[in-house]
This record gives C-alpha cells, structure tokens and sequence, in this order.
C-alpha cells in the first residue's frame, strides 16, 4: 500500500509512530496469519504458531501493535548460549517505521537478559530488505544454506552476531533504539508494564 500524504513527515519520510511491544496470544493469530499471508511463498500455519505459543519454554513471540491493530510479529528461540530469530515480519502497510527493528531489539534484549551470547537467524538469500536490517544491528553473513526455502527454490543466508553480551553491543542496540523516530512501549516483559494477559480486545476475537 502506498503512503497516505497525511502519514508523511515533511522530510519525505514516513510519520513517526507510537508502538506498543506484547507478547503474542492466540487472540492476535488472525491477524499474524494475514500478516503471514502477505510473504508470497508459503509462510507458517495456524497450526505451527499454536503449538509454538502453546510451548513458551525457551522461546518467546511477539506482536507490534498501532492503535488496536497487530502490525507485526517476531519470535525468537533461545538454545543454549543462542538466541534463534525463528519468524518475523511486518504488514506492508506499515513498513519503513522501524517496527521490524522494535521487535528485534525487543528479543534481542530478552536474549542478552537470559544469557545469550550470539544471535542468529536464516533470511533469503534475494531479501535485501532483511539482511538491511539485520546488519544495522551487528549481524553478518556467516554461510549459505542450499535451497533451504524448498517451495520457492531459494537459498537461506545465515547471519550471526556474535559477542551480543558485551558493553560494545549494548551501545549498538543503544544507538538503534535511539534512532526510531516514535515512541516505543514495552507492555508484559519482565515487569516492564502490566501485562494485559488474555483480556478481550475488541478487535482481535
Ligand atoms: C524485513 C521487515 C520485517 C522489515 O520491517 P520494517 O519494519 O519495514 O523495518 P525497519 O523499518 O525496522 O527497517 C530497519 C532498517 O532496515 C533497512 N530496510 C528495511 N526495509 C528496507 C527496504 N525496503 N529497502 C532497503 N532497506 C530497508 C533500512 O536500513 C532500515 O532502517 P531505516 O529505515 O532507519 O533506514 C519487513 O520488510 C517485512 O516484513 N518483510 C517481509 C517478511 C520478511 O522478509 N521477514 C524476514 C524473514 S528472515
């Protein structure tokens, strides 16, 4: 979708905007799945996000959301001394507002909390939006995975970020953070706000 005028900052770019961080319940799944559904190849199913938020040991998923509306997810797994990008992806209507940045500096910080020490994740080889934000925030490509995305016959680039447990890359996800034009609101991790649990929401059933 393109940007509405109104939703343009003078400088050409798109307005800042508030977000909220949350953990992902099953309420938001609709949502996510339209989300999903924007990837053009064939993206996770209902089934796979259940059973990962039916299984929250060692893992942990999140959704951005604007207003009442979910315009993002990401997940990330820890495994040992790792933490494991599993999932993430923004609505194209809202993309460029460094929601994809916000829920990986949301996971990153979650993984550093409990231990990890390098991060990383599987992108498209061809996915230059991605690797973009990815180095933006320490990692580097480290291999390539054949024909890893066997549906749409594509390659996988791994990508690690190593030493994520030093002063050098808290001031690098320091220096992200404070680049995001919006506020941020971190709602329901570790105490950072109250969590709103399985409350009703109106718009996501
Ligand atoms: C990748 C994705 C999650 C990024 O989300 P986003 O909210 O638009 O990203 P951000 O606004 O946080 O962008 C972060 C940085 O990445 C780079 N970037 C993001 N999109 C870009 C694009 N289309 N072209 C060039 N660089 C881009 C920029 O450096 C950007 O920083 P800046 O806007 O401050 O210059 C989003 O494009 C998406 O959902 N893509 C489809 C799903 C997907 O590819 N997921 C990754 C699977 S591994």
């Amino acid at each position: 979708m393109a940007a509405r005028v109104e939703d343009l900052a003078a400088d050409g770019q798109p307005a800042p905007v508030d977000v909220q961080i949350l953990p992902m319940r099953r309420r938001h799944l609709r949502s996510v799945l339209r989300i999903e559904g924007q990837a053009g190849h064939r993206g996770w199913s209902l089934g796979l996000f259940m059973s990962e938020l039916a299984n929250q040991t060692g893992r942990r998923y999140l959704v951005a959301k604007v207003g009442v509306a979910v315009v993002g997810f990401a997940g990330m797994l820890f495994v040992g001394p790792d933490g494991h990008v599993t999932t993430i992806s923004v609505d194209q209507a809202w993309r460029r507002r460094q929601i994809g940045t916000r829920l990986m500096l949301a996971l990153s910080r979650e993984a550093i909390q409990r231990g990890a020490t390098a991060l990383t994740l599987e992108v498209r080889a061809t996915n230059e939006p991605a690797q973009a934000m990815y180095r933006r925030l320490g990692y580097a490509p480290a291999g390539i995975r054949r024909n890893y995305y066997a549906d749409i016959g594509e390659d996988a680039l791994v990508m690690w970020a190593h030493d994520v447990d030093t002063p050098d890359y808290a001031r690098r996800l320091d220096a992200r953070e404070r680049s995001i034009r919006g506020r941020t609101m971190i709602v329901g991790l570790d105490g950072s706000g109250a969590d709103p649990g399985d409350a009703p929401e109106t718009e996501e059933p």
